[in-house]
């Protein structure tokens, strides 16, 4: 790869804002994703150079990497200045599934739940191993797209080795690392090999500034650096909080596309109205079906509902959307299968001719997402842990009528969000099945009362202003 040493502002994450799908005829479409980073990065204005380094994710991603050279045609990035990363496949699935997915993912979400998980073994080191190599791709990336004193932002617990090893080869840079994920408290987090946890952190440390989206989780990084290290953050790294909001702009225009009324319309027949004539009730879940999103237990919750409190069947309906996420791994497949042998299950004990009790649909859709937002009673966020969660901040925004927020008080947002929310403990079905109870009755003056307050909550961080503070941060 040819030095430019040109860029003064550089994202790095596993994910970049692109990808690409390969057809038969050998075409390449681009797709573009959306997210904070997308809009806070567009915010720094065009003049900037800035540069996002990304790693090819898929055949259609590494074609286009052979066809630019890894610098991807502005064309399909909105202009974008992007570095795709074609790291050797098996070192990727490694360092992605192996590591960053399975075992880090499943620490700060503490996830792991049998006596036999985990354990650590020589198929870990041989993957710990392809996790180095894959920081090390991103950190001699960066050492060669970065100018003089650049600042770089590296994003997540896939790239919690490249700060420090990007330090070793460009001490002129400022560097933040940004977690996404929650933080694992000191006693969970230490069930990694002390020598792993000591790299996982100092990897971190090796940044000016280790940032998170809450405090709880900032000071659950400074607990285990305490446990693992010793007294004392020992490179004078920073730590700073930065909450990510909803973009308003964004959402408000889109919600209203003729695309999401069309699917809004679909819904409102799928929903139908209750034997007597009047309006069914709607609870919505918008997730990936990703283990800590905890939609299993939210089923569960919904049909205790039904069974303890019947007089709401037939009068609702649980709209679900569990999109495909991480389906390499068999245990994300496992939890897909179970998710969908729930949903059936409550359809088929307490469904009639007229009423389908949950409307499971697990294909990826953002405009029916955002119109079930629109016409959404009540939203059910309960996320077994979350870094943030955005969907419980999106939902608000978009709201036509006002939507009561069932939320967990292990999602990030319920820091922002909990004095409007219904707050719920994840684990409890009986208590998630009461919330749900709560939330279904609320008068509708409450509940816009309540949705006015929490979009304002929601939209107070912009991505722009999220990506912004922490360039100001780090100073230069
Ligand atoms: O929640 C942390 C996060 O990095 C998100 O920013 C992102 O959506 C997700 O995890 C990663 O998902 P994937 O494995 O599909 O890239």
């Amino acid at each position: 790869m040819a030095s430019t040493h040109t860029a003064s502002v550089l994202v790095a994450s596993n994910r970049g804002p692109v990808s690409y799908a390969l057809d038969e005829t050998g075409r390449l479409a681009a797709k573009r994703g959306g997210g904070g980073l997308v809009s806070g990065l567009s915010a720094i204005g065009p003049d900037a150079d800035a540069v996002w380094v990304c790693s090819a994710l898929g055949d259609g991603d590494r074609e286009a990497v052979r066809r630019t050279g890894g610098a991807l045609d502005p064309a399909d990035t909105g202009g974008q200045r992007v570095r795709m990363l074609d790291i050797d496949p098996q070192v990727h699935t490694d360092a992605y599934n192996g590591i960053a997915n399975s075992v880090l993912w499943f620490v700060h979400h503490m996830l792991y739940q049998t006596p036999l998980e985990p354990a650590f073994g020589a198929e870990f080191r041989r993957q710990w191993a392809a996790y180095e190599t894959y920081n090390r791709a991103f950190a001699e990336a960066l050492a060669l797209e970065a100018g003089e004193g650049a600042a770089v932002l590296i994003q997540d617990y896939h790239l919690t080795l490249a700060p420090r090893m990007l330090r070793g080869l460009r001490p002129d840079l400022r560097i933040g690392h940004f977690s996404h994920t929650p933080w694992a408290p000191p006693e969970y987090f230490r069930v990694l090999p002390d020598d792993i946890a000591a790299q996982v952190l100092g990897g971190i440390l090796g940044a000016d500034r280790a940032a998170f989206l809450t405090q709880r989780w900032a000071d659950a990084f400074t607990d285990c650096c305490h446990a693992v290290l010793g007294p004392g953050i020992p490179s004078g790294t920073r730590i700073g909080v930065h909450g990510l909001g909803a973009d308003a702009d964004f959402l408000r225009q889109r919600a209203h596309q003729p695309d999401v009324d069309e699917r809004m319309a679909v819904l409102r027949k799928q929903i139908g109205s209750a034997p007597d004539g009047s309006r069914r009730r709607t609870i919505v879940r918008v997730d990936r079906t990703e283990l800590s999103k905890n939609i299993v237990r939210g089923l569960l919750a919904y049909e205790e509902l039904l069974e303890t409190r019947p007089q709401w069947r037939e009068r609702v309906v649980h709209i679900a959307f569990a999109y495909p996420s991480r389906q390499d791994l068999a245990v994300y497949r496992r939890y897909t299968e179970e998710v969908q042998r729930v949903a059936a299950e409550i359809n088929s004990r307490y469904g009639t001719p007229g009423w389908t009790p949950v409307e499971l649909h697990v294909k990826d859709d953002f405009a029916r997402s955002l119109a079930a937002y629109r016409l959404a009673d009540v939203a059910l966020v309960n996320p077994i842990r979350d870094g943030m969660n955005l969907v419980a901040k999106e939902v608000p925004v978009v709201s036509d009528e006002g939507c009561a927020l069932v939320l967990s008080r292990e999602a990030g947002a319920f820091e922002e969000l909990s004095e409007d929310a219904v707050a719920v403990n994840p684990y409890d079905i009986g208590g998630m099945a009461a919330a749900l109870h709560e939330a279904l009755s609320m008068g509708p003056g409450e509940r816009a009362e309540r949705t006015k307050r929490l979009a304002a909550q929601a939209t107070a961080l912009p991505p722009a202003r999220w990506f912004l503070d922490q360039l100001a941060a780090l100073g230069g």
